[in-house]
């Protein structure tokens, strides 16, 4: 089984998403994956130029000469394709939509899929609402679930309050967040051996660390520390 990930985080191994993802693709390797794991911030990728040529002049070919080229034969070669980024204005970061667009020759017309391609969504953000991913997972759905089959949406493992979470990893308050990272490593042996991963492990991941009025109290005064200390 051939795993594919792409963080689309500036932050790349040091963020946020890369906390939860990390823990996710070891668990995925635990049990049996071979994985690749890309940052969009190491790779030269430009935008679609929409000429569609990859799909009628030249099918599943693309003109553009960059790091597509590597990295288009991986997204159709993959039983997983892992899509990795912090919440950015209600979507995901434009580096890793601009990966998405430019899978359009991986995805032709006519194409005849021997398997179903599963997509997972691995996603952080600031806010302590678990809506904030809503328009990510709605994209997502829309993408993977389609009525031609051939593709298939296998779950989200979505952290809100994830600066919070820095900020306790930073204090060495375990406590709290202690058993997120084992959940995610959980989803990468689930998503392997039973093709899934189960909605309870999706809540242990997303699980609520403290009653909002608290975190946006917390996150208020750290930023007036942080502008007295500036
Ligand atoms: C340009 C920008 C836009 C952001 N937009 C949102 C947002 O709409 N909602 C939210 O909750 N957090 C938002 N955030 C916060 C990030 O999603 C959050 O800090 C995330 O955990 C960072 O992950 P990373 O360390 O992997 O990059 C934004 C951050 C930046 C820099």
């Amino acid at each position: 089984m051939y795993a594919l990930a792409i963080n689309g985080s500036p932050h790349m191994g040091n963020g946020n998403t890369a906390k939860i993802l990390i823990p996710f693709l070891e668990g995925m390797k635990e049990a049996g994956a071979s994985v690749d794991l890309f940052y969009t911030a190491k790779m030269n990728i430009g935008s679609c130029n929409g000429d569609m040529s990859c799909w009628f002049v030249n099918p599943g070919i693309c003109g553009q000469n960059d790091d597509m080229k590597m990295l288009l034969p991986k997204i159709k070669e993959a039983d997983i394709i892992i899509w990795a980024s912090p919440v950015y204005y209600s979507g995901i970061t434009g580096p890793l939509k601009t990966v998405m667009d430019r899978q359009l020759p991986a995805h032709v017309m006519g194409e005849n899929r021997s398997k179903v391609q599963k997509a997972v969504l691995v996603s952080t953000c600031d806010a302590w609402e678990l809506s904030m991913f809503d328009p990510l997972l709605v994209q997502m759905k829309s993408i993977y679930n389609r009525p031609d089959g051939g593709y298939q949406f296998a779950g989200a493992l979505l952290r809100p309050m994830a600066e919070g979470m820095k900020e306790m990893i930073k204090a060495g308050e375990m406590g709290l967040i202690e058993g997120i990272f084992e959940s995610a490593r959980e989803a990468g042996h689930q998503l392997v051996k039973e093709g899934r991963i189960s909605e309870e492990i999706q809540q242990a991941v997303s699980r609520e660390l403290m009653p909002r009025d608290a975190y946006y109290k917390a996150a208020q005064e750290m930023i007036e520390q942080m502008k007295k200390s500036s």
